[in-house]
């Protein structure tokens, strides 16, 4: 039985530092685990400037507990993005990728994306200038079925975005459904996709049979178990079409349990800990560094991380918090309904 491993350091691809005093409570839990990650720009203004990255990365890195920390930092799309201020910001390093978001999918999405058509000539920018492109794939739409909106969109927007932007980096992020993992699977390299821990874990009847859990209540909302299961296969089998993406998403839980509850699930703390589990619990642990270490840089052709971590199965399940808190907020921790042994016993630094 394995028992110790040695990983490349993980990154993750995609997580949310919000704004005010919650800034300093995720970045301080996010800075302890990974050396990069993406930012999301979905806040209450969205960010769309370079004087907004710039006063956001600073903030970030002011509470950063690793030297190596590196917050990728990106645009959020709108349909009057300055594309002259996106090709600068480029240039100059200080963003990284750009995020779609669908006008009304999600959190903070109000000015994102409605008439796909229109942010064509910033894509095609984007294409030439190789800056991705991170995309929340789903439809908001009345009249599609809110588990069919994955589907849709890649089937509505998706495949004309990539017919005319065949080089035009993507990466579909926290995919839900087999229809998405054959897609990805189907399609050319440039094209890959995300997974976070909380849909390898859960399905919609973890969420609502009995009772209603407002803690796993996310957007992409889950799908059913056969979903869940294509999602372990893509992640596990060693494919290098699919990295983490945590999706790490607080909110307060008044927000949360609420009548009218946000989507969201804050996994970061144990995030690295309950993907080993999952990869154990699959025997798939040789495929582990390249899901949380190594298929994220490929595609993103960044260096992979100099140091390593080890960790460590201990013989008893490992107790997690469930709270993060400070004096305004009160944020629930992911609790995956299975135990945890894989623990994080050390980082080598060359
Ligand atoms: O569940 C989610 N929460 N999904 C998203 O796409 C956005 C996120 C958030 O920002 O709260
Ligand atoms: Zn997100």
């Amino acid at each position: 039985m394995t028992m110790m491993l040695e990983i490349v350091k993980p990154d993750d691809w995609h997580v949310h530092f919000r704004e005010g005093k919650l800034i300093k409570l995720l970045v301080r839990e996010t800075s302890k685990l990974y050396n990069r990650t993406i930012v999301m720009p979905n806040l209450s203004t969205p960010i769309t400037s370079i004087t907004q990255i710039k006063k956001y990365k600073k903030e970030i890195l002011n509470h950063s507990l690793n030297k190596k920390f590196e917050p990728l930092m990106t645009f959020y799309l709108t349909e009057s993005l300055d594309v002259d201020e996106l090709i600068k910001a480029s240039k100059n390093n200080l963003v990284f990728a750009v995020k779609l978001y669908p006008s009304g999918a999600t959190t903070n999405s109000a000015k994102g994306v409605k008439n796909f058509k229109n942010i064509y000539p910033i894509l095609k920018k984007m294409s030439e200038e190789n800056i991705p492109l991170l995309v929340h794939g789903e439809v908001n739409d009345k009249k599609i079925d809110i588990f069919d909106r994955e589907r849709i969109f890649i089937e509505n927007i998706l495949f004309s975005i990539i017919k005319e932007f065949p080089d035009l980096k993507i990466t579909l992020e926290h995919i839900t459904t087999k229809f998405a993992v054959d897609f990805v699977e189907r399609s050319k390299s440039n094209i890959k996709a995300s997974i976070t821990p909380h849909h390898l874990i859960l399905n919609r009847t973890d969420m609502l049979e009995h009772k209603i859990k407002p803690h796993y209540y996310c957007l992409p909302i889950l799908k059913k178990e056969d979903d869940r299961k294509a999602l372990v296969e893509a992640a596990t089998c060693g494919s290098q079409n699919f990295f983490l993406g945590t999706d790490s998403a607080p909110h307060n839980i008044d927000d949360k349990e609420s009548e009218c509850g946000c989507a969201g699930i804050f996994n970061t703390i144990n995030s690295i800990q309950m993907i080993t589990q999952i990869f154990d619990n699959e025997n798939k642990l040789d495929n582990l560094e390249n899901f949380l270490s190594k298929n994220g840089p490929i595609h993103y052709s960044l260096p992979e991380n100099k140091e390593k971590i080890i960790l460590n199965k201990s013989p008893r399940p490992l107790k997690f918090k469930n709270y993060l808190e400070n004096d305004d907020h009160k944020i629930r921790i992911f609790s995956p309904p299975f135990p945890i042994y894989w623990d994080i016993k050390s980082e080598i630094i060359p």
